[in-house]
């Protein structure tokens, strides 16, 4: 363990009986070299005292956000962080930072950090089970914030059930990975990278198409964390970048706008030539009309019969003619027997990677921000990443690639 040596980490405590443990995450942290800032929120003093933190820590508990000191101490500990961890995280405490709302130092922090957070639940089952945490859970994954626990077991009161705080060991072990994947994020630079996202239109008239349910979530997800680790990215996308900035504008990513899959196998076939990386997360039509009308068709007229051609295969296409050295990546979104399906494509298509999901299963697939997905390698290697952030899954994904591609670099 060697990521949280050096870094500057908030360890958040909240007001569950959970919080003694935290005494021994501070331990733990201390002794792999991490600089800890505990800050307990008015609760978790109910549980467990400032002075055991206060000796512990590098530095003295904070509560309050009205610091003699320092005017603003929730902005410096957010700036300055590494990490915010949070161990454990009440309900409370989970609600009020899914919501953004800060009505102490500690939800202040959270708000106020770029840092990567860990959270770890801990509460009475019944609390954990509850439709209102659940979403507020399901909001922070898809903020890309790590979740660490609960576990199953006894609970205070003697209760059994799920909602037990997750071992310090385990803590700890959660926050040098997080750590860990934020230090490599430059391990692609210098590489080209192109990905395709969204589904293909493939006209019926000047006003219909034929199209499918993707959103392109997963392929901009790529293309965001290849960007971030340094790549030079070039998106061909049929869609615009889903979520609150509705642009094509994404920094470091040239966006090339396609409609049909014609369109997007000449576009990608010409970027891949001189690419590192080619990640073929677009949902491509199978099949279009053969001849599309010049003029929208008339109800009137009566019902069409449209005739269908397959599209070409574009990953297919990249996969026969793949220059030395390129790793391409294919998807395949199934809605049964997706192991066998994703196999039968991993050989047929000469991709060295498949990413299956299950787009029946759910939140997982189109439109959601989450996902779950199940890597196949071209040696035969299955790689299950289970469900997280489309971000997350496109961490996975590339530091499996990376690391594969390290590996046979080692061994030339
Ligand atoms: O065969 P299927 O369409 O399910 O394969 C999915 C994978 O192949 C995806 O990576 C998709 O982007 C790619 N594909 C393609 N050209 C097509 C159809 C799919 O590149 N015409």
């Amino acid at each position: 363990m060697t990521s949280v040596a050096g870094k500057r980490i908030v360890l958040g405590v909240s007001g569950g009986i959970a919080a003694y443990k935290a005494v021994e995450i501070c331990r733990r942290l201390m002794d792999s070299g991490a600089h800890v800032i505990p800050v307990l929120t008015k609760g978790a003093t109910r549980f467990v005292g400032r002075a055991t933190f206060d000796a512990l820590a590098s530095e003295p508990v904070q509560m309050s956000l009205f610091d003699e000191d320092d005017p603003i101490p929730h902005t410096t500990l957010g700036q300055t962080a590494d990490c915010v961890l949070v161990a454990p995280a009440t309900a409370r405490v989970i609600g009020a930072y899914a919501a953004g709302i800060s009505s102490d130092l500690l939800t202040a922090t959270l708000i106020a950090t770029r840092a990567p957070v860990v959270i770890c639940p801990a509460m009475h089952t019944e609390m954990w089970e509850h439709p209102a945490v659940a979403d507020n859970i399901a909001t922070l994954v898809k903020r890309g914030v790590s979740i660490v626990g609960p576990e199953s077991g006894r609970l205070a009161g003697g209760d059994e059930g799920a909602g037990r705080l997750s071992s310090p060991a385990d803590i700890v072990a959660a926050v040098d990975r997080v750590l860990d994947s934020t230090g490599r994020r430059l391990d692609m630079a210098g590489l080209s990278v192109v990905v395709t996202a969204g589904g293909t239109r493939e006209p019926i008239d000047p006003v219909r198409y034929i199209g499918n349910r993707s959103s392109g979530k997963q392929g901009y997800a790529f293309a965001e964390e290849a960007a971030a680790r340094g790549a030079k990215v070039t998106i061909i996308t049929t869609v615009d970048r889903p979520g609150p900035l509705g642009t094509t504008v994404v920094s470091g990513i040239t966006v090339v706008r396609v409609n049909t899959a014609e369109e997007m196998a000449a576009a990608t076939a010409e970027a891949a030539k001189e690419a590192d990386v080619v990640i073929m997360a677009a949902a491509v039509a199978d099949f279009r009309p053969v001849d599309p009308a010049g003029v929208k068709i008339k109800k009137r007229d009566g019902v069409p019969a449209i005739q269908l051609e397959p599209t070409p295969d574009i990953l297919a296409g990249l996969g026969a003619s793949k220059p030395e050295g390129q790793i391409l990546v294919g998807f395949a979104a199934e809605t049964c027997e997706v192991a066998d399906n994703a196999a039968a494509k991993l050989s047929g298509k000469g991709a060295d990677y498949i990413v299956a999901n299950d787009v029946a299963a759910e939140n997982v697939g189109f439109a959601y921000d989450t996902n779950e997905v199940t890597v196949l390698a071209s040696d035969g290697r299955v790689r299950p990443v289970g469900m997280r952030s489309k971000r997350q899954v496109a961490q996975a994904v590339l530091d499996l690639v990376m690391g594969d591609r390290d590996a046979s670099e080692e061994n030339q």
